[in-house]
């Protein structure tokens, strides 16, 4: 939800704010927009549409200037143009302010500042901070870091701002609440930030996550400083980054959506390198090591998540149930927090979440917090909010993604619940030593069988061709099927715009079943297993109504294949490990039929891939 970038130093700012912004797009591509800092002032260059059209609109202006600030914003105050693209800037000119968040009183904010004369252009909440933060500069002769936390304390809401004064060269302040911020320290005084650490990862490894509460100087002779609100001085804590620079590149693939969904194997198998030890039968998770006897005695387990990630969680429910036998409840984040939910001191909450950052998922860790319960994080970004918000937690290790819909963040998150719930499971005596043997075997199995799968591209996208005009698709699957046939419809409708819904096979009559016509694709998670059986019937439903079976079937299967108009084969696997190697074709199916409607996979319209605001 909007992408931040700054750097301070001696280099020109301009070109390593345009790749910064460009590793952030992912964050929202409404409109695009710099402030440089250099010997003809203070020059903004903004527009509506991506990095891109920046790029065009910028032409031709000089942009000399070793200071500046860069955006990429995910609309929420004010439709996307170029009007209500930031920077914005202070009526004198002399200030330039990005921001990443929601300003929730920014009504009266606004109010006041008109009542004494501020004319403002936008229709954004953001155009307030720069006004009051002018306003207090001029009334009280402050200097910037402290105009800006002087104006801080009057602000409800969340975010990460940027500031830039022409009357302070050499200098940007930034400050921080609930949206991300990270800084980098580079060589010869160069500073960089951003929104998350991919613009930085090139210039350098030594990075601080800044803090809720803190406001930072970015100087190019005095280094960084941190203070919190208070105005207490705050030694940063310096850190090294991990991420590989390859990571964030397409790799030969035309799209990272595309490359995302190869390196399944790999990220699979990074997720459970060093914790599943097959020769002594160990199961170990370094992160929640000292939390584990609190899992093992949790009466319920409550999981929240968005998305995909609630989706994750709702294969976790069926894995811990089975493997744990432990209740649990899945919990859309959003809803969770605002239903004065029930929970207990004893209660174990897993917050799952690809970016860390999810305002809401966040929010609902603080309340789960504050009523007592112990929090375990799984993220994928290293050092976002939510791995840092939580007691305890364990990392996906799924690497950077960057397209917009999720893939192998699934994946990951799918493997280290299977990985939380087989541990509980044997510490508790709920799973037989033999059968807890096997299942080990056969998770170490499934990169192996993922690399299989993905070998049905081709046929995959051939079925994609003939359905890829439908105007709509319904998913069925049972059991550990069921949050697949969910995540499949997600994917089909976020990255193609072909309307789509998932449903558990069995409810199919209670409703969906009314809208099966002969145009109608009606994808099938028909594996064999617990529920196979049944399923078969769900389709030969659909058949007699004439209806089109994309199924998705076990190798060697033959009733299904007879009744099916198409069946895609995966790899005998036990039930409880069926999503990720279902969910592998699903993912090919909408990124080959979103690519054929002509659509932007990576960057899907209205989306954004780390949703910060509530
Ligand atoms: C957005 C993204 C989804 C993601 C969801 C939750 O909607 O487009 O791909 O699943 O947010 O994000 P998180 O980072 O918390 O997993």
């Amino acid at each position: 939800m909007c992408g931040i970038v700054g750097y301070v130093g001696s280099k020109q700012a301009y070109p390593l704010l345009i790749n910064g912004l460009r590793r952030l797009e992912y964050r929202g591509y409404d409109s695009a927009g710099v402030a440089i800092l250099g010997t003809d002032g203070l020059i903004v260059s903004k527009c509506k549409g991506r990095v891109s059209d920046l790029e065009a609109h910028v032409n031709g202006t000089p942009m000399a200037g070793t200071v500046g600030i860069g955006h990429t914003r995910w609309a929420t105050h004010g439709e996307p143009n170029d009007v209500n693209a930031h920077p914005h800037v202070s009526t004198n000119g002399d200030l330039a302010l990005i921001h990443n968040g929601i300003i929730e009183n920014y009504a009266p904010l606004k109010e006041e500042l008109i009542s004494r004369g501020y004319k403002f252009s936008s229709e954004t909440d953001t155009e307030v901070l720069v006004h009051l933060i002018d306003d207090i500069r001029r009334n009280e002769g402050t200097d910037l870091a402290e105009s800006v936390r002087l104006a801080l304390e009057n602000v409800v809401g969340a975010y990460a701002i940027v500031v830039v004064d022409r009357n302070t060269p050499g200098t940007l302040v930034a400050a921080r609440k609930s949206s991300p911020l990270v800084i980098g320290i580079g060589e010869g005084g160069d500073l960089f930030l951003a929104s998350d650490a991919t613009p930085i990862v090139e210039h350098t490894r030594n990075v601080v996550y800044m803090e809720d509460g803190e406001i930072a100087i970015l100087d190019r002779e005095q280094g960084l400083r941190v203070r919190n609100i208070k105005n207490q001085e705050k030694r940063p804590s310096i850190q090294a980054l991990e991420i590989q620079l390859e990571a964030l590149e397409k790799g030969g693939f035309e799209h990272f959506m595309l490359k995302e969904i190869y390196e399944q194997p790999r990220s699979i198998r990074d997720s459970m390198r060093g914790r599943l030890n097959l020769a002594q039968g160990s199961i170990v998770l370094g992160g929640i090591k000292d939390y584990e006897q609190r899992i093992v005695n949790a009466k319920r387990i409550l999981i929240v998540g968005c998305g995909t990630s609630w989706h994750a969680g709702m294969v976790g429910e069926y894995l811990f149930e089975e493997f744990a036998r432990i209740p649990v409840e899945v919990e859309y984040a959003s809803e969770f927090r605002y239903r004065n939910p029930v929970i207990n001191e004893d209660d174990i909450v897993i917050a799952i979440s690809q970016s860390g950052e999810t305002a809401d998922t966040l929010a609902a860790i603080e309340l789960a917090k504050g009523r007592g319960a112990t929090i375990l994080g799984i993220c994928n970004v290293v050092g976002s909010s939510i791995a840092r918000q939580t007691h305890a937690g364990s990392y996906t290790h799924a690497g950077p993604e960057i397209g917009v819909a999720s893939t192998k963040a699934f994946t990951a998150q799918v493997t280290l619940l299977t990985l939380m719930a087989l541990m509980v499971g044997q510490r508790k005596g709920t799973i037989d030593g033999a059968r807890y043997r096997q299942l080990l075997l056969e998770l170490e199995a499934i990169p192996a069988k993922v690399e299989k799968v993905l070998k049905t591209e081709a046929q995959v996208k051939y079925i994609g061709d003939i359905y890829k005009e439908a105007r709509n698709a319904l998913y069925l699957g049972r059991g550990y099927s069921f949050p697949v046939a969910l995540e499949g419809a997600l994917k089909l409708k976020e990255i193609s715009y072909i309307h789509a819904e998932g449903y558990p096979a069995a409810e199919m009559k209670h409703g969906p079943i009314a809208l099966i016509d002969e145009e109608m694709p009606v994808i099938v998670i028909a594996t064999h297993g617990a529920s196979y059986e049944k399923v078969v019937s769900n389709i030969q439903e659909v058949k007699a109504r004439k209806g089109k079976v994309i199924a998705i079937v076990t190798e060697g299967d033959t009733t299904v294949k007879e009744i099916a108009d198409h069946s895609i084969e995966i790899p005998a696997s036990p039930d409880a490990f069926v999503p990720l190697l279902a969910v592998v074709p699903l993912q090919l199916l909408s990124y080959h039929m979103a690519v054929m409607r002509g659509c932007n996979v990576d960057q899907p319209r209205n989306l954004a891939k780390s949703v910060t605001v509530e």
